[in-house]
């Protein structure tokens, strides 16, 4: 499991979190307690994606049904090989789920699931899914506000984050970037990043393109292969690199 997760502004953290689910044939959680949107986005037609399943559908069910089959029940297909399990509607239904066991079903699924928290805090009651994921990555754009607030972000989540999980978590930042921007900013943000004390659990910062065509085509599940998506593929294989071994399963799941 590999949860992303932005500061103040919208970076892209869902756009990013489905285009590194359909390029890894992965289910994506729209964990976002203040509400989601990619039942709006995945229209079909005009129409928004059928009310159900969504996000509480996968916190009912994961009180009974194992992992697995609890995130197949909860998802539609998009694309040719990705699921996504949208996120409710309304930021009023956060009080209804039970985000640690969210996670721990999100956390013990054999497929690999990306989850994507949105705006996050310690005080963010989808912590859980931060405290089990394999990989926290924090979503920016390549501004210098941008950076500031990230750092100052990790300074706060990570000691609470390992608290949770009796030891620091592993970090990849992953920057939305103009391609031919990508390597230098990228070197910039990890130098900026290693000066802090968060430095030792951050590994080299994975980006994905900025591609307004490609973020409009992935919402109508037609992911051709442009800037966005070549993108992504580089970045899931980054982020597996980066990902610990020595969980009980190899690689990201
Ligand atoms: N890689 C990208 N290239 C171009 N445009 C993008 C990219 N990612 C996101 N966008 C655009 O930026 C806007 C915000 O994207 P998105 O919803 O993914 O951000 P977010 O961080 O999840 O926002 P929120 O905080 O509202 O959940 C959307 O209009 C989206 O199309
Ligand atoms: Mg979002």
């Amino acid at each position: 499991m590999i949860t992303l997760f932005s500061d103040k502004g919208s970076p892209g953290c869902t756009t990013a979190g489905l285009s590194l689910a359909m390029v890894a044939g992965a289910i994506l959680i729209e964990a976002d307690p203040f509400g989601g949107d990619l039942a709006y986005r995945l229209r079909r037609g005009r129409q928004p994606l059928p009310e159900t399943p969504t996000l509480l559908t996968a916190a009912a069910l994961a009180r009974t049904t194992t992992p697995d089959e609890t995130l197949l029940q909860a998802s539609h297909a998009v694309g040719e090989q990705a699921r996504v399990v949208p996120g409710y509607g309304f930021a009023e239904h956060a009080a209804s789920v039970d985000w640690q066991r969210l996670a721990s079903t999100a956390s013990h699924a054999t497929v690999p699931t990306v989850v994507d928290v949105g705006r996050a805090s310690s005080a963010s009651p989808a912590l859980p899914l931060l405290a089990d994921a394999d990989l926290v990555i924090p979503v920016l754009r390549p501004t210098m506000e941008a950076f500031l607030r990230v750092r100052d972000r990790l300074q706060r989540l990570l000691p609470v984050i390992a608290d949770l999980r009796s030891g620091p978590p592993s970090v990849v930042p992953l920057l939305v970037v103009q391609p031919r921007h990508a390597r230098s900013l990228a070197a910039d943000l990890d130098d900026f990043l290693a000066s802090t004390s968060s430095g030792p659990v951050v590994h080299p910062t994975a980006w994905i393109a900025e591609d307004a065509a490609g973020a409009a085509d992935l919402y109508r599940s037609q992911a051709r292969r442009g800037p966005l998506m070549k993108s992504a593929g580089q970045a899931w294989a980054a982020l597996q690199a980066s990902a610990p071994a020595d969980r009980d399963q190899a690689g990201v799941s």
